[in-house]
């Protein structure tokens, strides 16, 4: 299997302040791979600049043909706002529009949609609004819209943060699904034990001097 992503010599910046320089490797088609390094070192902005959501400050990002549409970004649970009143159902279906096999609205749809939320377990909470669920069904839901979306490169932020450990055993079925249908699973980590039992390749970000070097390791 060829490379799905090829990172050159990337250079993230927010505002003007590098956030990591000098990051050049590869993450092969179909590969689990796991992202690790310390808070601020640019995970979560290296994973929004892989989904094609932040800009390159240098260097080049080459994703070999696989399209916006081609791509799941899970963000990191913190950063969602949950006051929007909306239910299961419509956070996970209104994922379904946006790609292929579901992208007709109707009952195709709504089928794909009831099947993702069974898988994680929300079976029947279809109606029930997002405000009323604890952060681990939240997650499940994030699951449920990434199940819908049928991409090829899946990128998770933190998946399994503020989520109870039955709960990161369903969710890491998921991920070994994605994985054993030839997908490209990228997850932000912190968990070490679950990293060495789940990932077969880490990524590491390690900011030498504080934010501003990054080296990419392949293990
Ligand atoms: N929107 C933003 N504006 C300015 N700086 C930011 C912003 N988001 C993140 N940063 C900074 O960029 C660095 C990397 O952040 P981030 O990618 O979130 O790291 P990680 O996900 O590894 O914790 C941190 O120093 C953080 O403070
Ligand atoms: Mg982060």
């Amino acid at each position: 299997m060829g490379a799905v992503i090829t990172l050159e010599d990337v250079e993230l910046r927010h505002g003007g302040r590098v956030i990591l320089s000098g990051l050049s490797g590869t993450v092969d088609t179909g590969s689990l791979t796991a992202l690790i390094g310390p808070n601020g070192s640019g995970k979560t902005t290296l994973l929004r600049a892989i989904a094609g959501l932040h800009p390159l400050a240098g260097g080049r990002i080459d994703r070999h043909g696989v399209s916006s549409a081609d791509t799941a970004l899970l963000a990191q649970g913190s950063h969602l706002d949950r006051s929007f009143p909306i239910t299961c159902r419509d956070v996970v279906a209104l994922a379904a529009t946006r790609v292929g096999a579901f992208r007709s609205i109707g009952r195709g749809r709504m089928a794909a949609t009831s099947a993702a939320l069974d898988r994680v377990g929300l079976a029947g909470m279809e109606s029930r609004p997002i405000q009323a669920l604890s952060a681990g069904q939240f997650q499940r839901v994030l699951f449920a819209r990434t199940i819908v979306q049928d991409a090829k490169l899946i990128l998770l932020d933190e998946p399994f943060t503020a989520v109870d450990t039955a709960t990161t055993q369903l969710l890491l079925s998921v991920v070994h699904d994605w994985h054993a249908q030839g997908r490209t699973v990228i997850a932000v980590l912190h968990d070490m034990d679950l990293v060495r039992e789940h990932f077969p390749h880490t990524m590491m970000l390690t900011g030498q001097t504080a934010q501003w070097d990054a080296g990419l390791q392949a293990a």
